[in-house]
């Protein structure tokens, strides 16, 4: 029996068209809640759309490149127009290259904080004036591993996302008298494209031995779950908080 937790809510999901984004929407939609889904890729976003809709999903889709603050402002304005508010928000959207730390040009550096930071806050300021206006709601920001310990070759990309956990407890400190309660995803190492973009098969099996207890990558759903259960009613008390979802990666 599939659990209806989300019906007559409204969720936005960010960087939606694929890998774990896309789970999200997924799972939302499962559970009965009206999914906008978000992406810069209109190719990706359509087609991810019309599988979700084929599945008997309450879906629409926008093209939004969330490190543009004007669009990110457009999108909101659209949404609240048409469904007159946002209830959860599962800002997802973000990007990852490895590249040693003094091969870093300023564009690339640039262009991680613009989508993995700025792009988070654009999204979940705008979204937060419209719930506070509604009175309440839920937002789950996507951190990462490398957001609470660092790894090297990704400098850029740990420090936007070390910004998004404390981006996500400020947040929950300010927004909590009006309802909002703001957590973060800290996902370790999840098959997804991008990670499939990044590492080969045999570097992805050298890294389950040494490092993952649990003995496998994580999946997205494994990741959906969670974002689930952050914007339920089960998570009523939870706010400020980032759970790390890496089978059992940080315990060494
Ligand atoms: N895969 C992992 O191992 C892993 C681990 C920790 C955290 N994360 C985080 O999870 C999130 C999703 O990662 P993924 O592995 O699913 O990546 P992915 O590349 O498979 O999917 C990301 C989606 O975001 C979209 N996107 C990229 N830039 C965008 C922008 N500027 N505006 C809107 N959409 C944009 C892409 O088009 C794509 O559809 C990212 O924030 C990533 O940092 C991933």
């Amino acid at each position: 029996m599939t659990v209806r937790r989300f019906d007559n809510k409204v969720a936005l999901v960010t960087g939606a068209g694929q890998g774990i984004g896309f789970a999200i929407a997924e799972r939302f939609a499962a559970e009965g809640a009206r999914v906008i889904m978000a992406d810069i890729r209109e190719d990706l976003l359509s087609e991810a759309a019309a599988s979700l809709r084929a599945a008997g999903g309450d879906v629409s889709e926008h093209q939004l490149d969330v490190s543009a603050a004007e669009q990110v402002d457009a999108v909101i304005a659209e949404i609240a127009a048409s469904c007159g508010r946002i209830d959860i928000l599962a800002n997802n959207a973000g990007i990852a290259k490895e590249e040693p730390f003094v091969e870093i040009e300023d564009q690339q550096w640039r262009r991680m904080i613009d989508v993995n930071l700025n792009g988070m806050f654009y999204v979940a300021q705008r979204v937060s004036r419209l719930m506070v206006q509604q009175g309440g709601g839920a937002i789950i920001n996507m951190a990462s591993t490398n957001g609470l310990v660092g790894e090297a070759g990704y400098a850029h990309y740990n420090a936007s996302k070390g910004g998004v956990v404390l981006l996500t407890k400020t947040m929950a400190i300010e927004l909590g008298k009006s309802g909002i309660r703001v957590n973060a995803v800290c996902p370790g190492y999840i098959q997804t494209p991008l990670s499939q973009s990044i590492d080969s098969p045999e570097t992805v099996e050298r890294y389950i031995e040494q490092f993952i207890p649990l003995r496998r990558t994580g999946t997205p759903q494994d990741v959906a779950g969670v974002f689930a259960f952050l914007a339920s009613e089960d998570a009523t008390f939870i706010t400020g908080e980032c759970i790390v979802v890496d089978g059992g990666q940080l315990s060494f």
